[in-house]
């Protein structure tokens, strides 16, 4: 079965059709840029373009960086205020005129990686922490996602963890590797510290480059690896969530 995915991020919004027996995409992904402001209305804007593209009919399943409880967004801290407490499951259905399931971008990731990627059959307390414009956080307890962890807020360094550790703040500071690093081992540990994890699974597009800053990371107990579905997980798992949900 076939179902589409849309991926709503920092810099882009992104979306292709999803085999969910394989986990992958059936075609090149869309992408278009996210607006600046991302207000609920210009975003649904780009989501329609995304999902025309293809010339979809079917459920869809959208990601969003920030809290969502039954369809509604309830935080916002990288896009436009606008989107708190907005009934986005309404807003984005009513748009397209498909049946769309919402959630939260790094549950999503996370369920895909879970399933497809390195996760894959792991049982105890899992991690998956995305490092982009933000830091997401997906918490399984023997393969179940506890929705919205939000641990990219904790505090660390007496800052928002993410303003101080996520890939956008190695960009603006223009960090090297090490010193970013350092702050993701300083991350880890503190999280590790609440929860004693088995795995972290480190996601996001930064990914791709894991051998750049994982061999970097020390004093972790937590095993440590790489998101294998890398930037399409989100797709994936948006998809996967909206077949869960049914029309
Ligand atoms: C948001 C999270 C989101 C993360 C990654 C954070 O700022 O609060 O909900 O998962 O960014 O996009």
């Amino acid at each position: 079965m076939n179902v589409f995915g849309v991926d709503i991020g920092g810099s882009g919004i992104k979306g292709a059709p999803v085999n969910l027996e394989r986990g992958e995409l059936t075609e090149p992904r869309h992408k278009v840029l996210t607006p600046h402001p991302a207000t609920p209305d210009d975003v649904a804007g780009c989501v329609q373009e995304v999902v025309s593209h293809f010339g979809w009919s079917g459920p869809v399943g959208i990601t969003f960086p920030g809290v969502v409880t039954g369809g509604i967004t309830r935080t916002a801290a990288n896009v436009d205020k606008g989107w708190i407490d907005v009934d986005a499951r309404a807003l984005l259905g009513d748009r397209l005129g498909l049946p769309v399931t919402v959630l939260n971008d790094a549950d999503a990731a996370g369920v895909a990686e879970m399933t497809f990627g390195a996760g894959t059959g792991r049982k105890g307390t899992v991690f998956l922490l995305t490092f982009g414009t933000g830091i997401g956080s997906a918490l399984f307890i023997d393969g179940t996602l506890v929705p919205n962890t939000e641990l990219g807020h904790l505090e660390l360094n007496g800052h928002d963890a993410e303003k101080h550790a996520s890939t956008k703040a190695k960009e603006d500071e223009d960090l090297s590797w090490q010193h970013w690093a350092h702050r993701v081992q300083k991350y880890l540990a503190h999280v590790e510290m609440l929860f004693s994890p088995e795995l972290f699974i480190i996601g996001g597009g930064v990914s791709r480059k894991a051998d750049k800053f994982l061999p970097l990371i020390e004093g972790i107990r937590a095993e440590i690896v790489p998101a294998q579905l890398q930037n399409n997980a989100g797709i994936v798992g948006a998809a996967m969530a909206a077949a869960a949900t049914g029309p």
